[in-house]
C-alpha cells in the first residue's frame, strides 16, 4: 500500500503546483491558532534579536506569512503557482519580494538570496527525496548570516502521506554545519495539534 502511494507521489514540485492551482493551501498548519502560536514565537524572535532581514525557503501560499512581522522579507517557493498567489497577495507590501526558485538551476556563492536570517516553516517534511533534503539544508543555513529557524518535526515514527517524509534533520545539522547551535526549542503548546517544533539556529 505504502509504495503504491508512493509510487503514485508526482513529484515534490508537482504536487505542490497541482495542489495550489486546483485552489488547494499549504495546509492546516498555516491556518487558525496553529499559524498564530508559531507567528508570536517567530515575530518574537525576529524582535528580540533585532533581525534585519529574513529569507523564507518555500514561502507557500501566504497565509502564514500574513502574519509575520519581519523588516525585510524575500520569499522563494519551489512551486511557481505559490509565488504568484504570495506576489498578488502582497502588491501593496513594499517590505516583501517573491522569487520563483528552482534550486536545481540556482546557485548563490555571492550572496543575493542571503539574509540576516533563513526561514523554514513546514518544508522540510515535505522533501522525500533524500537529495533534495540535504541540498535543501544546505542552502538553508548557507543563506543565513546569523540566525536559521526551522519548523519541522525531527523523528521519522510520525503517520505520513505519500507527500510527506518525517525524518530526524538536527543530526544533519550537527555533522554537516558545525558553527551552527541551537538556541532555542520551542514546542507546540497542549491545545495546538501540531507534530512540528521551531528551532532557533545561531551561528557561533
Ligand atoms: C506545507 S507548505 C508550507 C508553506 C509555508 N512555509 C507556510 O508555513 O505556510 C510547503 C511549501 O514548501 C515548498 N517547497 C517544497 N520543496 C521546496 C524546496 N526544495 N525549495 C523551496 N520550496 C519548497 C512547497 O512548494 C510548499 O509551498
Amino acid at each position: 500500500m505504502e509504495l503504491r502511494r508512493r509510487l503514485r507521489f508526482p513529484g515534490t514540485e508537482t504536487y505542490w503546483d497541482r495542489r495550489y492551482e486546483a485552489g488547494g493551501s499549504s495546509g492546516a498548519g498555516s491556518y487558525g491558532p496553529q499559524a498564530e502560536w508559531k507567528a508570536r514565537v517567530v515575530n518574537g524572535w525576529v524582535a528580540e534579536r533585532e533581525v534585519t532581514s529574513v529569507v523564507d525557503l518555500g514561502c507557500g501560499d501566504g497565509n502564514q506569512l500574513a502574519l509575520a512581522e519581519y523588516p525585510r522579507y524575500l520569499g522563494l517557493d519551489l512551486s511557481a503557482a505559490a509565488v504568484r498567489l504570495c506576489i498578488r497577495r502582497f502588491a501593496d507590501d513594499p517590505t516583501k519580494s517573491f522569487l520563483s526558485y528552482d534550486p536545481g538551476s540556482s546557485a548563490d556563492p555571492a550572496g543575493w538570496l542571503r539574509a540576516d536570517m533563513s526561514l523554514s516553516m513546514e518544508v522540510l517534511f515535505h522533501l522525500v527525496d533524500d537529495g533534495m533534503f540535504e541540498d535543501y539544508l544546505a542552502r538553508l543555513f548557507d543563506s543565513a548570516d546569523r540566525y536559521v529557524v526551522v519548523c519541522s518535526s525531527d523523528r521519522a515514527d510520525l503517520t505520513q502521506g505519500p507527500h510527506e517524509r518525517h525524518r530526524p534533520f538536527t543530526p544533519w545539522v550537527e555533522r554537516n554545519r558545525l558553527g551552527w547551535t541551537i538556541e532555542e526549542r520551542v514546542d507546540p503548546p497542549s491545545d495546538i495539534a501540531l507534530v512540528s517544533s521551531l528551532y532557533l539556529f545561531r551561528r557561533s
